[in-house]
């Protein structure tokens, strides 16, 4: 796949399929994560892969849906629970505070290259942490970041046109996602504020 075709098609995936991701694939994601870009070159990540049955069961339990919008509870059916899992996490040592956009750009490699793979994925913030914390037994100097969820899709999603600013992602009655997405030409403009082409 083209990279345009790459990441105009990388949606997030909900719902998986009950198939295994290879250990390797999971390497590299993480190899190409620790690639992005970071300040002063700093790389204050590390990472844990997860494919062991029992810790994804604990780990799914402690996924938070989301109040915001009222479709995540069909989401929280563990039969289409993610094959496989990255923790990201941050190296206090390194830096504390303001590691979010080297986190992001970490993130999105693996996103993008799991998709290359078809392999789909969700990025989880809202998570029970301290369970997860407890779960992985991550030492007091690590921060926690955030969580990847991988699959293969068990479902598809659609860029739906955006309209009454509702940025909400709705479900059709396949349960496949349709998910609003701004008009690029209303956020571009050229050369001054204000003046479209
Ligand atoms: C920083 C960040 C945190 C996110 N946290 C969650 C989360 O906790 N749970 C979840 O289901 N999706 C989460 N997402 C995924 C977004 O909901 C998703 O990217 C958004 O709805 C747009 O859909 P798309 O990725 O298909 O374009 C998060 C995304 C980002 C960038």
């Amino acid at each position: 796949m083209d990279i345009f075709k790459l990441i105009f098609s990388r949606r997030t995936i909900r719902r998986f399929l009950n198939k295994k991701i290879d250990r390797s694939y999971l390497e590299k994601m993480v190899q190409l994560g620790a690639l992005a870009p970071s300040r002063v070159n700093m790389q204050p990540w590390e990472f844990i892969i997860v494919d062991d049955k029992k810790l994804k069961r604990k780990i799914f339990k402690n996924i938070l849906w989301g109040s915001k919008n009222s479709i995540n509870k069909v989401f929280a059916d563990p039969q289409y629970a993610p094959a496989a899992y990255i923790a990201i996490l941050v190296n206090a040592k390194i830096r504390d505070v303001g590691y979010e956009y080297e986190i992001g750009a970490c993130a999105e490699n693996i996103m993008l290259y799991a998709w290359s793979l078809g392999i789909g994925s969700v990025w989880f913030h809202a998570l029970n942490r301290e369970k997860i914390i407890s779960l992985f037994q991550i030492p007091t100097e690590k921060i926690f970041d955030s969580l990847i969820g991988l699959g293969y899709p068990a479902h598809t999603s659609k860029i739906a046109k955006f309209s009454n600013n509702n940025y909400l992602y709705s479900i059709d009655e396949s349960l496949n996602l349709i998910v609003p997405k701004r008009d690029i030409k209303t956020l571009t403009y050229y050369n001054i504020y204000g003046h479209f082409k």
